[in-house]
């Protein structure tokens, strides 16, 4: 299977360093095909370029966030990387693959893509530094099914999981041709929107020896300080 990432990424210091970073660790990843998408009115030559330069395989989308939404971060992107897997694929004959949603700042192991590459609805796994805690994880039965969520952010969420911590199969990506991410919903609920249109609790594939290991940390990097530039460095310079 073909592991599908959705990466929403916006203009900022630190973009091309993240996207730098995250390539570092795509490039390593048979069958992959990196999804990105800006949140700009245009593609950027930024972006562009760096993707070709890239040598990963790639598609480049855009859709700028209008300032009215303010809390939704990658949520119009992500849906855009939805829209162009389900133009471009038929159900009937499209490559066997996965749909994971990939932020541009988290920190991905090689492992977790090998764990959600043979998902067969939706899989699942624990995510580091989310929610407040070392890691958010599931709770599984006897049966190794997923029984409750180990969170302390509002348990009660239909699916109280991170967006590093689920990958969907494509057909139900194609399938479910209405199931999208939701602009009008509260904090932390994103990842609802989408599941409870896909599959239910039971269904989950946990994964990372039944959530045992965290593989995925959703880390965030500091805003470095240009104070002192203003203009004392050469425009012409991508940064
Ligand atoms: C957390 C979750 O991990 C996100 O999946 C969720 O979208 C987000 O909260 C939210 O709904 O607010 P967090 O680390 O707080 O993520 O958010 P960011 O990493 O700042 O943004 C998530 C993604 O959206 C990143 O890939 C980022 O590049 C992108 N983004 C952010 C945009 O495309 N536009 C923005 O204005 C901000
Ligand atoms: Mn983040």
């Amino acid at each position: 299977p073909i592991i599908f990432a959705i990466t929403p990424t916006y203009p900022r210091h630190v973009q091309k360093a993240e996207l730098t970073r995250i390539a570092n660790t795509f490039r390593q990843i048979p069958a992959f095909h990196w999804i990105v998408v800006e949140d700009t009115n245009n593609k950027t030559s930024l972006v562009t370029n760096f993707l070709k330069s890239s040598g990963i395989q790639h598609t480049q989308l855009c859709v700028k966030t209008p300032p009215a939404v303010t809390k939704a971060r990658g949520t119009l992107q992500r849906n855009v990387g939805l829209s162009w897997l389900r133009e471009t694929f038929q159900l009937t004959e499209a490559p066997s693959g996965v749909v994971y949603f990939a932020d541009d700042d988290n920190t991905y192991s090689l492992k977790i893509f090998e764990e959600m590459r043979y998902t067969k609805k939706v899989s699942v796994w624990p995510v580091g530094f989310a929610g407040g805690l070392r890691y958010e994880s599931l709770v599984l039965n006897d049966a190794g099914k997923v029984k409750q969520w180990r969170v302390r952010y509002d348990p009660s969420r239909p699916f109280a999981i991170d967006m590093a911590g689920f990958a969907v199969n494509l057909d139900v990506i194609l399938e479910k041709r209405h199931a999208i991410f939701r602009l009008d919903v509260r904090p932390g609920y994103q990842e609802s929107s989408l599941l409870q249109d896909l599959a239910t609790m039971g269904e989950l594939e946990p994964k990372a020896d039944n959530c045992t290991k965290v593989l995925v940390w959703h880390t965030k990097t500091q805003n470095p300080n240009v104070s002192g530039d203003r203009n004392f460095t050469d425009r012409n310079v991508e940064v």
